[in-house]
């Protein structure tokens, strides 16, 4: 995952083999794939806008890539469908459907269906999927993301699927690999890249953080952020980046008594948000605005915010 024009849709294209690298080796299982063309490397990918042939029947959109490889007439169809039952398509339209329904007669998600089943009925070794829910609304996105998840555990091929969405990378991935203007900036399971974000970068793409600029000494072994000096072991001198994640956080009265290995703040409270899981508080603090979740609501005004310290991350900045 990565925002728009960071480098996924090259990616993908590399490795199936449709644009040449100019550096670098492509290996899948330690077999160097970089110099054979897109043909020879059992890849398939599905398109975000899934490109499937619209004068063509859903049987045949999928049958295509088996004609193409010269496959027998009987085994084409027993693959097919059997790729259609996979995503479920024969319970949708029936081998009646399958025969004599084009794409532009399908939903959006039946069509992305039809564009799974294409890529799958191949065999690839890797399958490529480049943001193959983005046209899909947000009920059935979060349904077919899950049907993905489960296909691929059933099938078990490794499968590569670019989303600039970080909840659906968090949600579905095994491991999630986060790029940044076309280079990798974080590899790791979604728990790892969720708590433990390698660089202000991916904290901020992950949504509801803190990010607050803070200056380093490295002579007392210092971060200053908020108006408090917090203890870091730093080699670096200058400014940081200080990261903590809305939700843990919380407030506090600014008279009361804060216990344990904690950060505190003190600030205002500028405003309360429902944010349909929580009620987000915005807190002044000096020339800063952080965000707080809690699940209720809080009355107060003049707040500590309380952080547990091994939840603040501190970057040196990039640069
Ligand atoms: N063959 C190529 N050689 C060099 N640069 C390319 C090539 N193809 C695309 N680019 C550039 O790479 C950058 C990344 O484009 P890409 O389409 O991979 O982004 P993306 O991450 O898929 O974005 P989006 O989320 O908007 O789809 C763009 O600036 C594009 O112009
Ligand atoms: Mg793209």
């Amino acid at each position: 995952m990565g925002p728009s024009g960071c480098g996924k849709t090259t990616l993908l294209r590399s490795i199936a083999g449709f644009i040449k690298v100019d550096s670098g080796r492509i290996c899948f299982d330690g077999r160097d794939v970089t110099g054979l063309p897109p043909q020879e490397r059992d890849t398939a990918m599905v398109f975000q806008n899934y490109a499937l042939w619209p004068h063509m029947t859903v049987f045949d959109n999928v049958a295509y890539g088996l004609k193409l490889k010269k496959v027998p007439a009987s085994e084409v169809r027993r693959r097919v469908m059997g790729a259609l039952e996979l995503v479920e398509m024969v319970d949708i339209l029936g081998v009646e459907g399958i025969e004599s329904r084009k794409p532009p007669e399908l939903s959006g998600g039946q069509q992305q269906r039809v564009a799974l089943a294409r890529a799958l009925v191949v065999q690839p070794k890797v399958l490529l999927l480049d943001e193959p829910l983005s046209n899909l609304d947000a009920k059935v996105r979060q349904r077919v993301r899950v049907e993905i998840r489960r296909l691929q555990k059933r099938v078990r091929i490794t499968t590569i699927h670019v989303t600039h969405d970080q909840e659906e990378a968090l949600s579905i991935a095994d491991s999630v690999v986060v790029m940044d203007k076309g280079k990798v900036i974080q590899v790791g399971s979604p728990q790892e890249i969720y708590r433990r974000p390698q660089s202000a970068f991916v904290a901020e793409f992950l949504g509801s953080s803190n990010v607050l600029t803070g200056q380093l000494c490295r002579a007392d072994q210092t971060v200053s952020v908020g108006g408090i000096k917090l203890s870091c072991a730093t080699a670096a001198e200058g400014k940081a980046t200080v990261v903590f994640r809305a939700d843990e956080a919380r407030l506090a009265g600014e008279e009361a008594q804060v216990q344990g290995n904690v950060v505190v703040f003190q600030g205002d409270v500028e405003e309360t948000l429902f944010v349909g899981s929580a009620f987000r508080h915005f807190v002044k603090i000096g020339t800063e605005l952080v965000m707080v979740d809690s699940p209720e609501s809080s009355p107060l005004r003049r707040v500590k915010v309380v952080v547990p310290r091994e939840k603040v991350q501190i970057y040196p900045l990039e640069g």
